[in-house]
């Protein structure tokens, strides 16, 4: 270290650290760089956001306590949510260097078709809630980005209308099994006759998950008009207004309902549900299944023998068992158990494209967002969604780079090590 400007008594000499001038036109003009304003407000904020926490902040702001929860929420501790996305930051990448990445390729073939990624949007109830585009922005987003939408049989858009939303689009279905066996499989129908060809058949449903911030928000489907409910909306003008101006929400499979979502999972689904009910459901759909919510190998293999085209490991966004097991820790021992051409799909706590590459690295064929996508419509509808998959998908173009990596079948279980917690 140098000690010029200090004498030996260590008191300041006169000598400057700094020459100043006068500022000249000359150096300053290629340091000013004016951008032009941005017209529309909401593009302006949506490219403000980097990342899918940055759109949830957003969207905490512009959407009224009883529907952002619903979405950000999940089941009594909300520990198997959180351990789902500690599992994602409790990895780390190992990286190869010095190879031509020049082009990374994200693209993926699942059950038999072509996508853009190896993500898709999960079946989430209730988008128009979150935001009245809903489901259409959802649809219209995933057609736009060639991967699939899922619509949920708790949706608030029918699947004609999704299917004419996005007609290019690869629109899927989830069921849930209700204690209606018929009414469930007029569903499927109608969403066999709308073209859709890929059934997620929700399985970890015997008793809603108790999520308690529904509970103190004392949400319904739609949203009850209390002193408490408007006082909250009121400063969140964009959403009140499309409220008021929209067509009422409801449920596009069902009737509304008066209580909390969990009290109607309660209602409708079978508990009854067994193995003989997937075997059921599999005589009776022609098109892929999935099997939606295993969480062991013996329940993955079972599925696998009785004809699920791919088995999806999820917790539910950890809105039903608290406590489940994180689904990236179940990854590879069950993946190591099958075929090398069966699909793994999985979900619950994907926030990031490496979260996505570090999924496909340990044997996931395809993952799926399901808040990730809301975060985003709830900023801003479709534009929003749209801002979602982009930082997604850039954040997995640029960790597969960063990754020497050019193919997603070049991710192996090399690239990543999940790291032990204590
Ligand atoms: C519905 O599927 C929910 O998890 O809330």
């Amino acid at each position: 270290m140098s000690d010029k400007g200090v004498n030996k008594n260590n008191t300041k000499t006169k000598t400057k650290n700094v020459k100043r001038q006068f500022p000249k036109w000359r150096d300053l003009k290629p340091l000013l760089v004016f951008t032009v304003p941005t017209l529309k407000r909401k593009k302006a904020r949506l490219a403000a956001a980097y990342t899918i926490w940055d759109l949830r902040d957003i969207a905490k702001k512009r959407t009224p306590t009883g529907p952002f929860d619903y979405t950000d929420g999940s089941a009594e501790s909300e520990v198997s949510l959180a351990r789902a996305r500690q599992a994602y930051q409790d990895i780390e990448f190992n990286p190869s260097i010095l190879k031509d990445v020049s082009k990374a390729d994200l693209s993926c073939e699942v059950l038999g078709q072509k996508f853009s990624m190896p993500m898709g949007i999960a079946p989430t109830g209730f988008a128009r809630m979150m935001q009245t585009e809903g489901e259409i922005a959802g649809a219209r987003a995933a057609e736009k980005f060639g991967i699939p939408f899922s619509l949920s049989t708790l949706g608030t858009t029918t699947i004609e209308d999704v299917v004419a939303a996005a007609p290019n689009g690869s629109n899927w279905f989830q069921l849930y099994m209700w204690k209606d066996r018929e009414g469930s499989m007029a569903l499927v129908e109608r969403a066999q006759k709308a073209g859709v060809k890929n059934l997620l058949l929700t399985v970890d449903v015997p008793a809603s998950g108790q999520r308690i911030r529904d509970y103190r928000n004392g949400l319904t489907v739609p949203p009850r008009l209390s002193a408490k409910t408007v006082i909250d909306a009121l400063p969140r003008p964009a959403w009140c207004i499309n409220f008021l101006t929209t067509p009422a929400i409801q449920f596009a499979s069902l009737s509304n309902w008066p209580g909390t979502v969990g009290e109607l999972l309660d209602y409708m689904f079978d508990p009854t549900m067994t193995f003989e009910d997937l075997k059921w459901v599999r005589e009776q759909w022609k098109g892929n299944l999935i099997i939606k919510g295993v969480q062991n190998l013996e329940d993955a293999k079972k599925s696998a023998e009785l004809g699920a085209d791919a088995v999806l490991l999820s917790n539910h966004g950890g809105r039903q068992l608290d406590r489940a097991a994180a689904p990236l820790h179940l990854l590879a021992d069950i993946r190591k158990e099958f075929a090398k051409d069966y699909e793994i799909h999985i979900d619950t706590g994907i926030m990031h494209g490496g979260d996505v590459l570090a999924a496909v690295a340990l044997g996931a064929k395809f993952t799926y967002v399901g808040r990730a996508y809301l975060y985003g419509l709830m900023a801003g509808g479709q534009d929003g969604v749209e801002r979602a998959l982009e930082i997604m998908q850039s954040q997995m173009i640029r960790n597969m780079k960063l990754l020497g990596v050019s193919t997603l079948e070049e991710l192996t279980p090399k690239h990543v090590k999940l790291l032990n917690r204590h």
